[in-house]
């Protein structure tokens, strides 16, 4: 049976109750719905694994109530500093060098020497994060490959019986999950583009009197050793085709509009119809969830514009249209 509280002290002491057993606790955030479990705990964090089916390499974000917090666990660097000035708490996510005396376990790092931290703004987090006075794991809180969720209804449709215990914020404010920016280089580098824009990163680096040049990774198309693993070509998946950049409605098609362009098909859904970004990236993965929803087994979108938000937004969406992997035995292990 699922348990769902809503974000109250009763919700929390519950929540904090199940974490201290080991226990998965699913919570918003200001992006997605994570998957929490104690960090410290490697069987705790294992539970995450086996409950998402999520490829062992793939490491997972360690979240933290403030960047005091984030900074015992992961060495500081002065690009890190101006980024956790002017970003935490918020959708931001920083990779850092594992300090020696780092208790997060080291499945939850994938074994990397490097850690991805987190401090969250959404009052629900902070609250839970403060009472646990540990650092939470946590993914998006859907099955991997698949599209992340927005609502505790997303994360009950799409884990059911493999999380017991859901903290229910309502939807989340942005939608879209954090900008990962690798901090331990001469320059930032851009892991995944998310709530934060790159225009922003570079507006804060500067402002900083530190070089705002920001590196990008290449999108690696390889299962097996991606350096962050939300770059796997196939990500975010609805069970249906995607098809991206879409001007007119094709029969048959589940269309999701913007701006101007009209959804069409049975929910004739908009991400903006104002053509607004950020309107569109909340809107993003609950639209997706709803056209999925409706059994068609093809969705359309409408295009969006490469700045600012759209560059995150073009990003999850070009991943959701890519072939899909082979999910093989080779690369893809479960748990036991
Ligand atoms: O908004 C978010 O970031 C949400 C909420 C719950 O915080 N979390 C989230 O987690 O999207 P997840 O696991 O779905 O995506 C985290 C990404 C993965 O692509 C992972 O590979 C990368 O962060 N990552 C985590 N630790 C890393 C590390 N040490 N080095 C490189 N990439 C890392
Ligand atoms: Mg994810």
């Amino acid at each position: 049976m699922i348990e769902v509280y809503p974000i109250s002290n009763s919700g929390i002491a519950t929540a904090i109750t199940r974490l201290r057993a080991g226990d998965l606790v699913a919570f918003p955030t200001e992006t997605v719905y994570g998957l929490g479990a104690d960090a410290t705990n490697a069987s705790a964090v294992a539970q995450i694994f086996k409950a998402k089916q999520r490829p062992e390499f793939n490491p997972l974000i360690s979240h933290v109530a403030s960047p005091d917090a984030a900074f015992e666990l992961g060495t500081e660097t002065p690009i890190a500093t101006s980024l956790a000035d002017a970003f935490w708490p918020g959708p931001l996510t920083l990779i850092l060098e594992r300090k020696a005396q780092c208790p997060v376990s080291l499945l939850a790092t994938a074994g990397l020497d490097k850690i991805g931290l987190r401090v969250p703004a959404h009052k629900g987090a902070q609250l839970l994060l403060r009472k646990f006075c540990k650092p939470l794991a946590a993914p998006s809180a859907n099955p991997s490959g698949q599209i992340s969720p927005s609502t505790a209804d997303h994360v009950i449709d799409g884990l059911g019986g493999n999380v017991g215990f859901v903290l229910d914020g309502g939807p989340c404010e942005s939608g879209l999950e954090s900008t990962i920016i690798d901090c331990t280089g001469q320059k930032a580098c851009l892991l995944r583009p998310g709530g934060i824009t790159r225009e922003a990163v570079a507006i804060a680096l500067s402002e900083a009197g530190l070089d705002p040049t920001i590196t990008i990774n290449k999108p690696l198309n390889s299962m097996t050793n991606p350096i962050s693993p939300g770059q796997l070509t196939s990500h975010y998946a609805p069970r249906a085709t995607l098809r991206v950049a879409a001007e007119k409605w094709q029969r048959g098609e589940e269309m999701i509009g913007f701006g101007k362009i009209h959804g069409a098909g049975k929910l004739r859904l908009n991400l903006s119809p104002s053509g607004n970004l950020i309107e569109a990236a909340a809107n993003l993965f609950s639209m997706l969830h709803a056209a999925d929803a409706t059994t068609t087994e093809k969705i359309a979108i409408a295009p969006i514009p490469n700045t600012g938000l759209g560059e995150a937004i073009n990003d999850r969406l070009r991943r959701a249209a890519a072939p899909r992997p082979d999910f093989g035995n080779n690369t893809f292990q479960s748990i036991r």
